[in-house]
C-alpha cells in the first residue's frame, strides 16, 4: 500500500519538474491529482469500500497524508511559478530610462502670429483691450471718416483694392479708430490687429499684409505718452537698450504725425548694414488722433485728446530676425521658418 503512495508521489515530483513551466499548466497538473472529481488521490479516497475493513484506518489515513503533502507540492509550485512570472513581466517591460527619447516632431506658430501674439503681451501688460480688425470695409471708415475725403491727394498713399465703387479690402488698420469711438467712450486703450491689402508687390511689400492699430483716448493724452508706450514696446521686442525716435510725418488722421526709429538694435546704433549706416530704424506710423476724427465720432475734442499707431507685423519680424525678403514670411517653408523661432 505503501508503494502506492509512494509511487504516487513520484508520479507528483516527476509532473512538477517535466510539465510545469507556468501558473496555467501548474494548475492543470494539480487538477489530475487534486480535483475532487477526476484527481488521482481523490479516486483513492473512492476504493475505500473496496478495502479490507482491517486495512481502512490505515489507508485513510495515508491518502489524506498524501493529499497534504500534495497540496503542500503545488501551492509551493504556484509560489514559484508566481513569482517566475512576475519576474518575466518585469524583464519585458523594463524601460531603460537612459535610452534618448523619441524625438516627437510638432508644428510652431507662424513668426508672423509670434510677434503679434508678443505685441498683445505687451501692450496688454499696459491695460490695453484687444479687438480684432475687419478685412472688407466701406469708404467711410477706411477714408473719409478717419479725416481723407473722396479728393484727398493722401488716398494715393495707398493703393486701394476695391470691390465695388463703396466697399474694399482694409488698406490700414486705422478704421478701427473709428469703429471703436463709435461704439465706446473715453478712456480708450485698444489694440486692433488685423489683415490688410495694398496693391503693392515687391521685396518688401506683399499685397496682403498685418498691422497692429493701437488707440488711446482720454484726458491729455500728449506725444510724451506715446513715446513712452512705444520705449517699453520696442525694448520688449528688440531688447532691454533699445529707444525711439519720432521724427515728423504725415497722416490725415493725426496731428501732428510721426515715424518712429527704433535704435538699431544690431549694432547698438553705431552705423551697420540694417540701419544703413545710419543708427535708426523706421518701425511704425504714429501721431496724436486728429481733432477732426474726434469729432467725427462724436467725441469732444477740447476735453479729450488720443494718440495712435500703427505697426507693421511684417517689417517688425523682419527687422527682428534679419529676414530680407518678405516673401519668405508667406512662402511656409520649414527650412526658413525653423530658424524664424522663439519658442
Ligand atoms: N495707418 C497708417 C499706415 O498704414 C499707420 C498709422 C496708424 C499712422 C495710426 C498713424 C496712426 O501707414
Amino acid at each position: 500500500m505503501s508503494d502506492r503512495f509512494a509511487t504516487m508521489k513520484q508520479e507528483i515530483l516527476d509532473g512538477i519538474e517535466k510539465h510545469a513551466a507556468s501558473r496555467a499548466e501548474a494548475f492543470e497538473l494539480r487538477k489530475q491529482f487534486l480535483d475532487s472529481k477526476i484527481g488521482k488521490i481523490s479516486q483513492m479516497m473512492k476504493e475505500m469500500k473496496n478495502i479490507a475493513p482491517e486495512e481502512r484506518a490505515g489507508f485513510g489515513k495515508g491518502v489524506n497524508e498524501l493529499k497534504e503533502w500534495a497540496q503542500q507540492r503545488f501551492a509551493e509550485l504556484d509560489e514559484k511559478m508566481k513569482a517566475r512570472e512576475l519576474k518575466m513581466r518585469y524583464e519585458k517591460e523594463k524601460i531603460d530610462v537612459t535610452m534618448p527619447a523619441v524625438e516627437e516632431s510638432c508644428g510652431n506658430l507662424h513668426p508672423i502670429t509670434q510677434m503679434r501674439n508678443q505685441i498683445i503681451d505687451v501692450f496688454a501688460g499696459m491695460g490695453f483691450e484687444v479687438f480684432e480688425n475687419r478685412e472688407i470695409e466701406n469708404d467711410y471708415y477706411n477714408f473719409t471718416a478717419l479725416n481723407t475725403p473722396k479728393d484727398h491727394p493722401a488716398r494715393d498713399m495707398q493703393d486701394t483694392f476695391y470691390l465695388s465703387p463703396e466697399f474694399l479690402l482694409a488698406t490700414q488698420t486705422s478704421a478701427a479708430q473709428i469703429h471703436t469711438m463709435e461704439n465706446k467712450k473715453p478712456p480708450i486703450k485698444i489694440l486692433c490687429p488685423g489683415k490688410v491689402f495694398r496693391s503693392d508687390d515687391d521685396a518688401t511689400h506683399s499685397p496682403m499684409f498685418h498691422q497692429m492699430e493701437g488707440l488711446v483716448v482720454d484726458e491729455k493724452i500728449t506725444l510724451c505718452d506715446l513715446k513712452g508706450m512705444l520705449d517699453v514696446f520696442v525694448q520688449k521686442i528688440y531688447g532691454e537698450g533699445t529707444t525711439t525716435r519720432l521724427r515728423p510725418s504725415y497722416f490725415p488722421f493725426t496731428e501732428p504725425s510721426v515715424e518712429v526709429d527704433v535704435s538699431c538694435f544690431e549694432c547698438g546704433g553705431k552705423g551697420c548694414k540694417l540701419c544703413k549706416g545710419t543708427g535708426w530704424i523706421e518701425i511704425l506710423g504714429a501721431g496724436i488722433v486728429n481733432k477732426k476724427v474726434l469729432e467725427n465720432c462724436g467725441i469732444d475734442s477740447e476735453k479729450y485728446s488720443g494718440l495712435a499707431f500703427g505697426i507693421g507685423l511684417e517689417r517688425a519680424t523682419m527687422l527682428k530676425y534679419g529676414i530680407n525678403n518678405i516673401k519668405l514670411l508667406f512662402e511656409s517653408d520649414l527650412r526658413v521658418l525653423k530658424q524664424i523661432n522663439d519658442n
